[in-house]
C-alpha cells in the first residue's frame, strides 16, 4: 500500500481511508471480519464522525475492535470528526468536548489519533476551539487535530489561536467534482471552471503541508449518486474502461489512481461496504497513470482546459 506523509505530522499513512460512514448497518461480526480485511490489504486508517449512523458507525466499530484481542489499538489509525449537530453546525468547547467523549465511549478507545472540525460553523469562536483542543490534547483524548470542509482564510483564523498544527482537510474529490483543480487551470476565464469555490484550497493545502483527503471520491456533486457506470458521463466512463482494461484493475480503482496521481499526496476517503471493492481500490491505488491518461480523463468528465 502506497503511504503518504500525513500533514506535517511523522505518520506514514495509507494512501486509502477507509470510510465508515456507511457501515452502520454491519453486524458486529461483519464489522470484525471488514476490519480484519481492510488490515489485511494494508489499510489500518479508519475515518469515523459522531453522526455516522446517528452515532452506530463507532458503535459497531468499537464493539467489534473490543473483544478483538488480535486487533492492538496501537496498529490503528482511527480519526473522527465532530461539530454537525440536528439542524446547525456547533464548534464550541462544550460541544467539542462532549463530541469526542462519546465518540471514545462508543469506540471503546481512550484517544482518537485525528479529531477533524466537521464543516464550518458559521458561529465559531476560534478561541473555543483552542481550549478545546488544549483540553483534549492535555487529556491525551485526541493526539493530533484537522479540518474538513474549510476554507484557507478559516484555517488561518483557527490558526491565530489553535496551538496544535491542522494536519489534514477532508474535502469532498472525484473526478467530475474537481472545482479545486479546475479553478487552478481556469484562471481568469469566463467558464464554470474558473468560479473559485474554496479560497484556493489545493494550493493552501499544499503550502502548508496539510493532506487533503477526497471524500465521495466516485460520487457525482450534490449526493447524486456514482459517476461509475452512469450514462451521465459516458464519456468519462469509456475512457475510465480503457485504462482498467490497459492495467488490469477495476473501473473504482482507476478513479482513486486518478486522484492519486495529484502531486499534492492526497487520500482517498472510501466509503464502500464492500471487500471485494475495497481490494479493487487498493490494487488501483498501485497504478500510476500518465500525465495524457490524468488529463484526458479530466477532459472526459466535462473540465475543459482553456
Ligand atoms: N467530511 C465530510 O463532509 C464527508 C462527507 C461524506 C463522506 N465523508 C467520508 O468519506 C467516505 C466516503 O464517502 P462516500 O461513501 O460518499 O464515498 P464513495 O466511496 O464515493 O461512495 C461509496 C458508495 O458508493 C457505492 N458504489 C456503487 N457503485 C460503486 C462503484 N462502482 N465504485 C465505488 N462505490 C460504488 C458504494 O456501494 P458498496 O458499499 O456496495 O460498494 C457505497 O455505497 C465516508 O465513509 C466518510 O468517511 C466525509
Amino acid at each position: 500500500m502506497k503511504k503518504i506523509n500525513l500533514g506535517q505530522t511523522n505518520i506514514k499513512a495509507p494512501s486509502i481511508v477507509v470510510g465508515c460512514m456507511r457501515l452502520n448497518e454491519k453486524s458486529k461480526e461483519e464489522m470484525n471480519a471488514f476490519i480484519h480485511s481492510a488490515l489485511d490489504m494494508d489499510l489500518n486508517f479508519f475515518d469515523h464522525a459522531d453522526i455516522y449512523g446517528g452515532g452506530q458507525s463507532e458503535s459497531i466499530f468499537g464493539e467489534a475492535i473490543h473483544d478483538d484481542t488480535s486487533i492492538k489499538r496501537e496498529d490503528l489509525i482511527i480519526q473522527s470528526k465532530c461539530g454537525i449537530r440536528s439542524g446547525y453546525y456547533d464548534l464550541s468547547k462544550k460541544h467539542i468536548i462532549k463530541s469526542v467523549d462519546e465518540s471514545l465511549a462508543r469506540l471503546h478507545t481512550d484517544y482518537l489519533d485525528i479529531l477533524l472540525l466537521h464543516r464550518p460553523d458559521a458561529l465559531v469562536e476560534p478561541e473555543e476551539v483552542a481550549a478545546a483542543f488544549d483540553e483534549l490534547m492535555a487529556a491525551g483524548k485526541v493526539r493530533s487535530f484537522g479540518v474538513s470542509n474549510h476554507k484557507p482564510m478559516q484555517i488561518e483564523l483557527l490558526k491565530k489561536y489553535v496551538k496544535q498544527p491542522l494536519h489534514i482537510n477532508q474535502m469532498q474529490l472525484s473526478i467530475p467534482v474537481s472545482n479545486m483543480i479546475a479553478n487552478g487551470m481556469e484562471v481568469n476565464m469566463d467558464s464554470a471552471g474558473s468560479v473559485d469555490h474554496d479560497g484556493s484550497v489545493l494550493d493552501y493545502c499544499r503550502l502548508n503541508d496539510i493532506t487533503i483527503q477526497a471524500w465521495s471520491p466516485f460520487q457525482k456533486a450534490n449526493w447524486r449518486g456514482v459517476f461509475l457506470g452512469d450514462s451521465e458521463y459516458k464519456e468519462l466512463n469509456e475512457e475510465i474502461d480503457k485504462l482498467a482494461g490497459k492495467y488490469g484493475v477495476t473501473a473504482t480503482g482507476i478513479a482513486a489512481a486518478w486522484i492519486l496521481r495529484h502531486p499534492a499526496g492526497m487520500q482517498v476517503v472510501t466509503g464502500t461496504a464492500s471487500i471485494d471493492r475495497l481490494a479493487g481500490i487498493v490494487e488501483g491505488a498501485k497504478v500510476e497513470l500518465t500525465r495524457e491518461e490524468w488529463y484526458k480523463l479530466y477532459l472526459a468528465a466535462g473540465h475543459i482546459l482553456p
